[in-house]
């Protein structure tokens, strides 16, 4: 399975009333947002935002919500979730963030940079360094790969869909977030209650080096 837009329409379905409740890393991205200066006059982007479960969280501390996700049906809860509430909502591939270069002052991504292949989740890196304004912030949240002391394989293009979700080791994301363009970064590993659910948050900044 490639994890298309209908495939996530399904995870989303899934969840129907029951949304998850944020995970560590979640809850501790959800800090960071709320420590950031001056985010009362910041736009801030979910991308990703699948069934919109943050964006109540973000249009009640930022100025200006912008959701992006392509899977319909899930857009489609999020708007409903946002009834009364200013989020502006576009129906994009994560891939291609043309219409949106230089707007963000702070973005978010959960679970949403997973491929289907590892050169899609560089695209979408590169997307969103370029849709940040100069100094603008994301964080986001990546499945992880299982800690290890020995070298970690590394594929940077070519080959079809990986079999299943990409999941990511400290230094392949250090890389790929560099490769993309950001700097200052900070990862950290949250364990899980089981292996499956070992994450990475990774905050990081568009700065110019100087
Ligand atoms: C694991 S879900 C997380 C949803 C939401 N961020 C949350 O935490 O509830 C991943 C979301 O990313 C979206 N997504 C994955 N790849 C995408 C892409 N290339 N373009 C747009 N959305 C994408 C999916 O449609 C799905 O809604």
């Amino acid at each position: 399975m490639t994890w298309g837009p209908l495939d996530w329409d399904e995870w989303t379905a899934r969840w129907a009333g029951e949304p998850p409740l944020p995970s560590p890393e979640e809850r501790a991205l959800l800090e960071f947002l709320e420590a950031l200066p001056g985010r009362r006059r910041m736009t801030v982007a979910d991308l990703g935002c699948g069934a919109g479960r943050l964006l109540p969280f973000l249009s009640r501390r930022f100025e200006r919500v912008v959701a992006v996700d392509y899977a319909p049906a899930s857009l489609a809860v999020a708007r409903r979730v946002c009834v009364g509430r200013e989020v502006v909502f576009r129906r994009r591939d994560l891939r291609d963030l043309s219409p949106f270069r230089n707007s963000f002052d702070a973005a978010i991504a959960v679970g949403s940079i997973v491929g289907p292949r590892p050169e899609d989740a560089d695209r979408i890196l590169a997307q969103i360094f370029a849709s940040l304004v100069e100094g603008g912030v994301l964080a986001a949240t990546f499945p992880a790969r299982r800690g290890s002391t020995r070298p970690v394989p590394l594929r940077l293009a070519g080959g079809g869909p990986a079999p299943r979700l990409l999941r990511f080791h400290e230094v392949e994301l250090q890389y790929r977030m560099r490769r993309a363009g950001f700097r200052g970064l900070r990862i950290r590993r949250f364990t899980g209650v089981e292996p499956s659910r070992a994450a990475l948050l990774c905050i990081a900044s568009r700065r110019a080096d100087n």
